[in-house]
C-alpha cells in the first residue's frame, strides 16, 4: 500500500497515555465495584493496544471479547452502514459491559455496536473511548469516559492506524503529509 509521503508528529507522549489509562481504570473499578460479570469488549481493530493496558489496571474480574465492526460511507444518504464483520463470541445478557473503542469521530460506529449490544439486555452498558474528536460528530453519541478530546487531525499510534500502518507507534501522533 502506497500512501503521499508523511511524517509523524508525536501529540500525546507514550508517559501521558499511562497516567491517563491508570486514571480512567481507577474510576472504571469505582463505577463496577463488586461486579463479578464484567465483560470488556474491544472493538478492533484499533482498540487492541488500548484494551490491553486497560484491563490491566482495572481491579475487577473481568472478561475479554472483541468485535469488529465497519462502516461505509453512503454518498446516497446521511447515514452511513455499520456492519458486523466479526460478532462476540460470549453472550452478555444480564452482564455488566465495557465497549472500549480508540476513536469516536461521525459517532456512527459507536451508535451502532451500542444499539446492537443493548439490544442484548446486558445490565449494565459503558463505553470507554480514548480519543473523541467531537468537532466531527454527525450522530449524537458520547462514550461514558474518554481519555482525550482532540482536534479534527488524522492520528496513528496507539493501536490507531493510517492504511494499515502505525499502530505499533508507542504514542499518538498526528499524520503530516510532506508533499
Ligand atoms: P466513526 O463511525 O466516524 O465515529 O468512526 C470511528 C472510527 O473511524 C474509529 O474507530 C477509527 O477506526 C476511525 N478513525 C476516525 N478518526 C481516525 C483517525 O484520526 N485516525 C485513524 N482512524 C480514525
Ligand atoms: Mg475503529
Amino acid at each position: 500500500m502506497t500512501t503521499r509521503p508523511y511524517v509523524i508528529d508525536q501529540m500525546i507522549s507514550a508517559k501521558a497515555i499511562a497516567a491517563r489509562v491508570e486514571a480512567l481504570a481507577t474510576e472504571i473499578t469505582a463505577h463496577f465495584k463488586g461486579t463479578d460479570k464484567l465483560v470488556v469488549v474491544g472493538l478492533l481493530r484499533g482498540s487492541f493496544v488500548f484494551i490491553a493496558d486497560l484491563v490491566r489496571e482495572i481491579d475487577l474480574p473481568v472478561e475479554v471479547d472483541f468485535l469488529e465492526a465497519s462502516s461505509y460511507g453512503n454518498a446516497m444518504s446521511s447515514s452511513r452502514e455499520v456492519r458486523i464483520l466479526k460478532d462476540l463470541r460470549g453472550e452478555i445478557a444480564g452482564r455488566d459491559v465495557l465497549v472500549v473503542e480508540d476513536i469516536v469521530d461521525t459517532g456512527f460506529t459507536l451508535k451502532h455496536v451500542v444499539s446492537l449490544l443493548r439490544s442484548r439486555e446486558p445490565a449494565r452498558l459503558e463505553v470507554c473511548a480514548l480519543l473523541d474528536k467531537p468537532s466531527r460528530r454527525e450522530v449524537d453519541m458520547r462514550a461514558t469516559w474518554t481519555g482525550f478530546t482532540i482536534p479534527d487531525e488524522f492520528v496513528v499510534g496507539y493501536g490507531i492506524d493510517f492504511a494499515q500502518r502505525n499502530r505499533n507507534l508507542p504514542f499518538i501522533g498526528k499524520v503530516r503529509f510532506t508533499e
